[in-house]
C-alpha cells in the first residue's frame, strides 16, 4: 500500500504523557502533537514537549508541535453544590453580580460582564456545547433572565455560546499572551488562535508570536458563526493565516449541527484554493475515548474529510484523556490510508481556469500537473527554505509523494502537517551548483524511494542560499 498522505494531529494530555505512550503514538502515526493550553500547567506542557522531542529524535521522526490557545471562551461561574439540574420551562438567571461560588438552580454568576450588552430578548444561549439551551426573556444592567428550553445537568465553569454568534469578547486574552510566550520558549511549530472573527485578530496574534521570537505558523480556528457568515468573511480569515482548523465543537454549537458538514467542505475547499493548510477537528473518534473500536459513523467522518482532501485530521479527548489513545491514532491512520486508495484522491481539477500571481506558485502547480500526467514519475523533490513551494504543490490532489528537501529543522517539522509531503534533511549549499540536482536524486535513491529508470520531478531556484520565494525551475530527471 502507498504511504499515508493525510496527516494526524493528536492532543497530548494525561493519557499521553509518559515516554512509553508518546513513543507508541509516534509509531502509530502521530505527525503533529497538539498542546491544549485550556488545560494543564506550563510545566506539564514543557515536560511533554521535552519528552516528545527526545523520542522523535531517537526514532528519526520530524514531528511538529502545535500550541492551541484557549481564547475568550465565555463561561458560567460555579455552583454551591458543583452541579444543578435544570428543568425545561423554568426560569434561570445569568448574573454579573452574583457571587462566583454560590450558583443554584435559579441563578449563577458569569465571568464576562459584557454578556448583558450582547444579548437581546429572543436570543438562544447554548451552554455546555449545546447540552443545555436557554432563551433570553429580558436583560437588565447586571443580568440576563432566561427560560430553559432544553434542560439537563449543568456544572461548574461550562461554556456559553450564542446561537448565530455575536458575543463580542476580544480574541486574545491575558492568558493567551502568556501562552504565546510559552510557545516561543518551547519552539512550537504552530500556534492556533481560538475564536478569531477578523483577519486583524490573526495579524495581532502573528505580531505577538513574532515579538516573542517565534517563527511558528498561525492557524485560525474557524469556530464562530461570524467567520462563516459569507465567503468574504471566511476568505479574510484564511488569507490572514497560514492555515485553518475546522473547529467543529464550538462551530457546530453556533451554526447548528445541520449546517456544519456543508461548511466544513466549503472551508476545506477555500483554504486549499488560497494555498493554505486545513485541519479537520473535534469528535472524529469520540467513542474511542471509551471503546477500542470506532463506530461506522466515525469511520465515515474521517474518510469523508480525507476524500475532501483535508491536510490533517485531529484527535482531542481521544488521545488526551481517553482509554485507547494509541488505538485511536492507529485507526485514524488505517482509515485515512484506505480512503486514499480512491482514485478521486489522486485526480485534480484544482484551479483549472484560474490565473496565478507568482512565479514559484506557477512552477509548483505546473510540476504537479506534469507529475500527475507523465506516467513513470515516482517522486517530486522540492528544494525549499520555508516549505512554501511544497505547500503550494500539496494543494493539488495527487498520489505521488512530495519530498521537502531542506537544511532547516523548523521547516522539516513544519511540513509534518502538509498532506502528501515528507521532509528530507538536505543542504544544497554543500554541493557545487551543477551537482545539487544529482545529489538530491542520489539521496532519494539511497533511501529506496526511487530506482534506476524512474522519473523524478525536481524544483529549485537559481540560488541555493536563503532564497525563499526563488523557485523558478522544474526539471524532469531520469534516475540512473
Ligand atoms: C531552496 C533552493 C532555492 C529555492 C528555495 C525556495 O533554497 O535551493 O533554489 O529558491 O529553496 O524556497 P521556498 O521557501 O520559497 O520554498
Ligand atoms: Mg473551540
Amino acid at each position: 500500500m502507498k504511504r499515508r498522505r493525510t496527516k494526524i494531529v493528536a492532543t497530548l494530555g494525561p493519557a499521553s504523557s509518559s515516554p512509553e505512550s508518546i513513543e507508541q503514538l509516534l509509531l502509530a502515526g502521530l505527525d503533529v502533537a497538539r498542546l491544549n493550553f485550556s488545560h494543564g500547567t506550563a510545566d506539564e506542557h514543557r515536560a511533554r514537549v521535552r519528552m516528545l522531542r527526545d523520542i522523535a529524535a531517537r526514532l528519526g521522526h520530524h514531528t511538529a508541535i502545535m500550541g492551541d490557545l484557549q481564547g475568550p471562551k465565555i463561561r458560567i461561574a460555579r455552583f454551591r453544590d458543583t452541579q444543578v439540574m435544570l428543568q425545561r420551562g423554568q426560569r434561570f438567571t445569568l448574573s454579573n453580580t452574583h457571587p462566583n461560588d454560590a450558583g443554584d438552580e435559579h441563578i449563577v454568576g458569569i465571568d464576562y460582564p459584557s454578556l448583558v450588552q450582547d444579548c437581546r430578548p429572543g436570543d438562544e444561549l447554548l451552554l455546555d456545547d449545546g447540552r443545555v439551551v436557554l432563551e433570553v426573556d429580558s436583560v437588565d444592567e447586571h443580568a440576563v433572565h432566561t427560560t430553559v428550553i432544553v434542560g439537563g445537568p449543568l456544572s461548574n465553569n461550562k461554556g456559553i455560546n450564542r446561537r448565530g454568534g455575536g458575543i463580542s469578547a476580544p480574541s486574545l486574552t491575558e492568558k493567551d499572551h502568556e501562552d504565546i510566550k510559552l510557545a516561543a520558549e518551547l519552539e512550537l511549530d504552530y500556534v492556533a488562535v481560538s475564536f478569531p472573527r477578523y483577519g486583524r485578530d490573526i495579524e495581532t496574534a502573528r505580531e505577538l508570536v513574532r515579538q516573542a521570537g517565534s517563527p511558528a505558523w498561525i492557524i485560525a480556528k474557524i469556530e464562530r458563526a461570524e467567520a462563516v457568515v459569507d465567503d468574504a468573511a471566511l476568505d479574510e480569515l484564511i488569507q490572514a493565516s497560514d492555515g485553518v482548523m475546522v473547529a467543529r465543537g464550538d462551530l457546530g454549537v453556533e451554526v447548528g449541527d445541520a449546517r456544519l458538514v456543508g461548511i466544513q467542505k466549503r472551508v476545506i475547499q477555500h483554504a486549499r484554493h488560497q494555498n493554505k493548510l486545513v485541519i479537520t477537528a473535534t469528535q472524529m473518534m469520540e467513542s474511542m475515548i471509551a471503546s477500542p473500536l470506532p463506530t461506522r459513523a466515525e469511520v465515515s467522518d474521517v474518510a469523508n474529510a480525507v476524500l475532501d482532501y483535508t491536510d490533517a485530521v485531529m484527535l482531542s479527548g481521544e488521545t488526551a484523556s481517553g482509554k485507547y489513545p494509541v488505538e485511536a491514532v492507529a485507526a485514524m491512520a488505517r482509515i485515512a490510508q484506505g480512503a486514499e486508495q480512491e482514485p478521486t484522491t489522486t485526480q485534480s481539477h484544482h484551479r483549472v481556469g484560474s490565473t496565478f500571481t507568482r512565479c514559484d506558485e506557477t512552477i509548483a502547480l505546473s510540476s504537479m500537473y506534469a507529475a500527475n500526467h507523465f506516467h513513470g514519475v515516482k517522486a517530486i523533490v522540492s528544494l525549499t527554505e520555508s516549505g512554501n513551494t511544497p505547500l503550494i504543490m500539496s494543494r493539488i490532489r495527487s498520489g505521488i509523494p512530495i519530498f521537502c528537501f531542506t537544511p532547516h529543522p523548523t521547516t522539516q517539522r513544519r511540513v509534518a502537517m502538509f498532506r502528501g509531503v515528507y521532509p528530507v534533511p538536505f543542504d544544497p549549499t554543500a554541493y557545487s551548483p551543477t551537482e545539487v540536482s544529482d545529489a538530491a536524486i542520489a539521496l532519494l535513491k539511497a533511501k529506496g524511494v526511487v530506482q534506476a529508470g524512474d522519473w523524478v520531478i525536481l524544483t529549485k531556484g537559481d540560488s541555493y542560499h536563503d532564497s525563499t520565494g526563488g523557485t523558478n525551475t522544474m526539471k524532469i530527471i531520469r534516475v540512473d
